[in-house]
């Protein structure tokens, strides 16, 4: 530039250099404006490019997933490739319009435990994008701490009702689930722990042991202070570890076996809920569990002095049968186009009707299919595979 310039005012009069001299300015400002247009426009570019490589999982479908992670804890951005488990692959399937979900993770039952961490993480990425709660039944093999653990690493808006499974002539399992899940809370926290059931089906089991029927029965009341002792217990191991929230305690159990001493002594109480067991029709299935669970559970539980909440703690429909003697249960099929049905009747339904409900359940259990046949395998939205079975998840959104 120099150079030339020199060179044309050696080649010219004074006036025509000065002319040169502006036109040259001109043009110098000319690439300065537009160098600096192009670097704002490069940065631009840039910025948004990073935006959409780190917040892939969190555009405008809002129905769950990545809840806004941008990097790991270093500060580096990381790639979907798997390795972060904060982000993941939204199915446009799939509604939060469950209160809340009934899940064991597969292989959680002793002696053969048998589960994983990869594949929780998979299950907590799949129920995020249907709920915000999950209910364990009991705390072996660990799944306390696995599912607190996959809350953590994907960073999914999930609350989970921690669950210990006494049973009714020896205290270990009790005295061994109340550790790990102790431990789970000094691990984790409160922060994803919004209870801790003592019990599941307890007083059915004990009542139906003995061959009787009535939960508030004499027989119903020595069940119920083994129960009531084990739920106080949970309840000292709690308040003893301070935690930042409080953390209520509950109890499950078969809906018409409640026993009014145990409701007492609990914040809540979740009641298992089957139209299939009581014979319904598809069609009837809905209502009927809407009846019977206001008339058997909430309104008992209102007259208590203390008042619990009470859950539908499992409500569903099988999909199908192991053996033919079970396919129908004298109103309706075991079938997938029941389920789509009882769904169609009962989800949108509760959500307007504020009734709390764990939906039963996640994914059929192959372990419960080899012990006891029947349905008892076959409840699940998912088939064993993690596969969504051909139903339509409605699109109500839960409370
Ligand atoms: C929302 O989900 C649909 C279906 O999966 C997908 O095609 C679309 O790109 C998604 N939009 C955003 C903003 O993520
Ligand atoms: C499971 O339990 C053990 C010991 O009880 C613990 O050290 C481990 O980290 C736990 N959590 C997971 C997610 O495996
Ligand atoms: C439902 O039907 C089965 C098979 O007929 C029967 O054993 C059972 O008692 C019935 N249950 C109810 C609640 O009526």
């Amino acid at each position: 530039m120099e150079e030339k310039y020199q060179h044309l005012e050696g080649s010219g009069g004074m006036a025509q250099a000065l002319e040169k001299e502006k036109s040259r300015r001109k043009r110098s400002i000319w690439i300065v404006v537009a160098s600096v247009v192009g670097i704002l426009v490069l940065v631009a570019v840039a910025v948004i490019a990073w935006y959409f490589s780190t917040h892939k999982n969190n555009g405008s479908n809002g129905s769950g997933g990545n809840p806004g992670k941008s990097g790991d804890s270093t500060g580096n951005n990381t790639p979907n490739d798997g390795s972060d488990p904060s982000i993941f692959e939204l199915d446009s399937r799939l509604h939060k319009s469950f209160y809340g979900m009934a899940y064991t993770p597969e292989g959680s039952q002793l002696p053969n435990c048998g589960n994983s961490l990869e594949n929780v993480i998979k299950d907590i990425q799949i129920l995020s994008q249907l709920t915000t709660r999950v209910r364990l039944y009991g705390a072996d093999c660990n799944q306390s701490a696995l599912v607190l653990e996959a809350i953590k690493q994907t960073k999914v808006d999930m609350q989970v009702f921690l669950g210990n499974y006494p049973i009714p002539d020896d205290n270990t399992p009790y005295e061994r689930q109340r550790d790990i899940i102790k431990e789970a809370l000094q691990t984790y926290g409160a922060d994803h722990v919004a209870g801790v059931t003592v019990g599941n089906e307890f007083m059915l089991n004990y009542l139906t042991g003995q061959g009787v029927q009535d939960p508030n029965g004499i027989i119903g009341q020595q069940g119920a202070a083994i129960l009531k002792a084990n739920i106080e217990d949970t309840r000292q191991m709690i308040d003893g570890l301070q935690l930042s929230k409080h953390i209520p305690v509950g109890n499950s159990d078969a809906g018409s076996f409640f026993s009014n001493s145990v409701l007492t002594d609990v914040e809540y109480g979740m009641s298992n809920v089957h139209a299939w067991f009581a014979n319904t029709t598809a069609e009837g299935a809905a209502p009927w569990v809407f009846q019977f669970f206001d008339e058997n559970n909430v309104q008992p539980a209102a007259l208590l002095p203390n008042k619990p909440k009470m859950y539908i703690a499992e409500t569903g429909w099988p999909t199908k049968s192991s053996d033919a003697g079970n396919a129908n249960n004298g109103g309706s099929d075991a079938s997938v186009p029941n389920l789509q049905v009882f769904i169609d009747n009962f989800v949108c339904q509760a959500n307007s009707n504020n009734v709390g409900y764990f939906f039963f359940e996640y994914f059929d259990e192959q372990w419960k299919d080899a012990m006891f046949g029947g349905v008892e395998g076959w409840w699940g939205l998912f088939n064993a595979d993690r596969t969504l079975k051909d139903i339509t998840i409605p699109d109500c959104p839960a409370p």
